[in-house]
């Protein structure tokens, strides 16, 4: 794992929305799996901003949603969905050909996973974004989720249920999750895992300094193959000197 620590969260957002671009330059016909929430927030519009102005060919991607909420609507702004489509679909005018989500109200559950499953099984995901939940979350892959896990519909964690209000205008009952599982995560030809804000820092101080282990999920991207964690100060603040 490679560590990068950025001045402030644009900076860090800069820097993630050029990797992504660099990443489609470079195989146009990638497969990219992007995750949502406050942390890519900027990375997206940036991303949208740059491929508008330049004209960058991203006509051949295909892009995958990290995670959804089971229940809860595509057309509510809280939804993984809603937050894909509104930051970065649409201004960079994806075609919906190109992109595979999650289905909020998939009646089978299995075979919703499967199908993920499959097109990832197809042609492995070339470039993943991804954010760290307060409890060591990566998508919804709570503490304890096993690392041999492809995708799966997860029960939430009491610390995701919480916090995940934050995303929606009303209060919502939100108890299951389905992700794409730790092990599709590990597979990724390359991670590229954000965090920014002093309330993220007690988070990546487990994620870099912490043995690997399950209760704590992101702390195995500790021994992934390519992973680039990528901070601001704020987040970075609780680290040791050796380690940043
Ligand atoms: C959420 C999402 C994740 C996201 C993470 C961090 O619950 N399921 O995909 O990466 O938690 O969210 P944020 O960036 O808002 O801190």
């Amino acid at each position: 794992m490679e560590l990068k620590v950025y001045n402030n969260y644009n900076d860090l957002s800069a820097a993630a929305a050029e990797i992504i671009i660099d990443c489609v330059k470079s195989k146009p016909d990638a497969l990219l799996c992007f995750a949502t929430g406050d942390t890519p927030k900027l990375a997206y519009q940036m991303v949208a901003e740059k491929v508008v102005k330049e004209n960058i060919d991203f006509s051949k991607c295909f892009m995958i949603g990290l995670d959804e909420w089971m229940g809860i609507s595509p057309e509510n702004t809280g939804s993984c969905h809603w937050f894909l489509h509104e930051y970065l679909f649409k201004p960079v005018n994806i075609d919906l050909s190109q992109v595979h989500l999650f289905d909020a109200f998939a009646k089978d559950e299995e075979a919703e996973c499967k199908k993920m499953n499959k097109l990832i099984a197809a042609n492995g995901i070339d470039l993943m974004v991804v954010g760290v939940g307060m409890n060591g979350h990566i998508g919804f892959n709570e503490p304890g989720t096993d690392i041999e896990s492809l995708a799966h519909v997860a029960i939430l964690d009491e610390t995701t249920k919480t916090v995940g209000q934050k995303y929606f205008r009303d209060k919502v009952s939100i108890e299951k999750g389905i992700t794409v599982g730790l092990k599709q995560v590990m597979q990724a030809e390359k991670l590229l895992v954000m965090a920014n804000g002093k309330k993220k820092a007690p988070v990546i101080k487990r994620v870099v300094e912490e043995h690997l282990n399950t209760d704590f999920p992101a702390s195995l991207i500790q021994v992934h193959k390519n992973s680039l964690l990528m901070i601001d100060d704020e987040a970075a603040s609780e680290l040791k000197t050796e380690t940043r």
